[in-house]
């Protein structure tokens, strides 16, 4: 893919110096009064669910198959719902389940008032739905708004004349002369974005894959349309959508030429800005008009945009400038820029999402179908489950909204295929081996040690296991205090039990620490504040907190999470961090 931050390729994995060993499972203490607090923290804050929420996506193919033919289904994740309300997620969002001939596994949708029998129902997705509410647990759908499959009947329709009244719902265009497209848009899945068809002997834009067409957003009967759609399932009472590749619903009407930038692709093309294609100020309007629509219903509907945004003043652009526009927009910044585990970096990207954002919540994440795991990106391969713990600390204690991806709560790792023959993901196939596609980070969850992990009953599931699924599954971690799951559900209970976690501002303290990431969640009542203290190096760090100027006389620190072999209770004038280690601590 040819922007950067859209697609992050696994660049090998770096091992760094050995410095002391983590100790013992740490232990992580409940807060007291859990019921009241919580109780508390909501009467004294109205505000709706999504400002605090954790949301989980779920890739619906590898989370549970119950048929036995090694794809996902509805039925799975219904049976999974338990396992969801214990860990504490306030909503799933599902990848698309509509019907499709899953090129690119169900982002080229040929119905979007239905089910893909591969799935399911409907009468599944509305006991899901309903059994979903009982668990408290908000349904959220993809929306894909900028292509349809080529198989919809919308684009058999506008493909079969040049005067067929549906022609000008896609992009359709004449080439510069026989066999030259129309200028040099390239798709992000390689190659040239458009595609030549002999009958009516024109090009069609595709920003993804040819099997992808793009929608005409210029044409209000594709807004009424896809605005029904939206409707349709706001109707059945979904909490919302996730919107997928947003920020590309516009091209250049003059269809200018993209600027060319130094190097290639791992598709072997030139390198291009995009700036004739993403982002470009129409979306804003199409965004609003969405929040009307999801405003239009009870029950704070959340948006949810796919948005890789470059700079903080262009993802604050995506809360709307003019009007209410999404409420959630991905914030990128933190958890895919660089992935190199820096302090300093993580400070300045989390506080530009505390200062920059006009006061909107930010929506953190590190992990997501299109990129691989957190787990390998971050990880140094000596202290990858102390590092995914900082990760989760980061996602979790800071004052933003929370978006998971499966798997990640258990340390699943990215598994690629290891030749061409196997990769399921066409990019992988037209990109290998430069570009292995994104099938590593979809493998199937890990829910126990039986036969494909419990995740399915037959010998080929649709992509293979990850051979670690005996010790990294479900069962083992939620048996063992120490383990990564344990540390999530930890962390989840207290985000929504403590008051400062909950409804605390994010001052950053120690802010020169080029070791340390180091905040404090203030309470705002009288209550006691929250220290969070995390060492980002392979060495023993004895750091000293003043918290006066932050208005805290409180000179000790009771922890209520820790890991790496920190004290239980500390002298903030002297706290000891070994390598890796995390303290999320009362201050008193
Ligand atoms: C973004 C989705 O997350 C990705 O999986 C998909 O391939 C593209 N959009 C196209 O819909
Ligand atoms: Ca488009």
């Amino acid at each position: 893919m040819s922007k950067h931050k859209r697609r992050l390729i696994l660049a090998g994995l770096a091992i760094t110096s050995i410095g002391l060993s983590i100790t013992e499972p740490d232990l992580i203490f409940p807060t007291s009064q859990e019921a009241p607090a919580r109780q508390a923290a909501q009467e004294a804050n109205p505000a709706p669910w999504w400002k605090h929420a954790v949301i989980y996506e779920i890739y619906p193919r590898s989370f549970q198959d119950t048929n036995g033919d090694g794809i996902g289904d509805l039925q799975g994740i219904s049976e999974r719902l338990g396992y969801l309300q214990d860990l504490g997620v306030n909503a799933i969002w599902l990848s698309p389940i509509y019907p499709s001939p899953q090129v690119d596994f169900g982002y080229d949708i040929s119905k979007y008032e239905a089910i893909d029998p591969m799935y399911g129902t409907m009468a599944d997705f509305d006991n899901l739905l309903a059994e979903a509410q009982k668990h408290d647990i908000r349904v959220l759908m993809d929306m894909v708004l900028n292509h349809t499959s080529d198989q919809h009947p919308w684009f058999i329709e506008s493909r079969s004349s040049r005067d067929n009244p549906k022609r000008d719902w896609y992009i359709w265009r004449d080439g510069k002369g026989p066999g030259i497209s129309p200028n040099n848009w390239q798709s992000l899945f390689g190659h040239s974005a458009w595609q030549y068809d002999p009958s009516t002997q024109q090009w069609y834009y595709h920003k993804f894959y040819p099997q992808q067409p793009d929608l005409n957003w210029r044409n209000p009967e594709v807004r009424k349309a896809m605005y029904d759609v939206c409707r349709f399932w706001l109707d059945k009472g979904v909490g919302g959508f996730r919107l997928d590749a947003i920020e590309t619903l516009f091209e250049d009407t003059r269809l200018r030429d993209e600027k060319i930038l130094p190097g290639r692709n791992a598709y072997g093309d030139p390198n291009e800005d995009e700036s004739r294609t993403v982002d470009l100020p129409e979306i804003h309007e199409v965004m609003r008009e969405l929040r009307q629509v999801a405003d239009s219903y009870p029950g704070d509907r959340v948006l949810v945009g796919e948005t890789y945004t470059r700079t903080t003043h262009d993802l604050l652009s995506m809360y709307g400038l003019d009007g209410p526009e999404l409420q959630l927009p991905m914030d990128t910044q933190v958890g895919f820029i660089d992935n190199k585990l820096d302090a300093g970096a993580f400070r300045q990207r989390i506080s530009a999402a505390e200062n920059d954002l006009d006061g909107h919540v930010p929506l953190f994440l590190f992990d997501n179908h299109d990129n691989p795991r957190s787990w390998d990106r971050y990880g140094d391969g000596m202290h990858n489950e102390a590092i995914a713990k900082i990760l989760a600390t980061v996602l979790l204690t800071t004052r933003s909204a929370a978006l998971m991806y499966y798997g990640e709560e258990i340390g699943m790792v990215t598994t690629p295929p290891k030749t061409r023959a196997e990769v399921q993901d066409p990019i992988g196939k037209i990109g290998w081996p430069k570009e292995k596609g994104r099938d590593g980070e979809r493998t199937p969850m890990q829910w126990d040690g039986s036969k494909d992990a419990g995740f399915s009953t037959t010998d080929h599931t649709w992509l293979p296991v990850a051979p670690n699924y005996p010790t990294i599954n479900v069962q083992v971690e939620s048996r063992n205090p120490g383990s990564l799951l344990t540390w999530y559900k930890a962390l989840i209970a207290l985000r929504r039990s403590h008051p400062a976690l909950h409804l605390g501002s994010n001052i950053m303290v120690n802010a020169t620490d080029p070791n340390m990431l180091s905040y404090l969640r203030k309470n705002p009542g009288n209550g006691p504040s929250v220290l969070v203290a995390m060492n980002f190096t392979a060495h023993l760090r004895i750091v000293s907190y003043d918290l006066k100027a932050q208005g805290i006389e409180g000179a000790t620190g009771k922890a209520l999470a820790q890991n790496g072999g920190v004290a239980k209770a500390v002298e903030l004038s002297h706290v000891a961090l070994p390598p890796f280690a995390v303290l999320v601590a009362e201050v008193q």
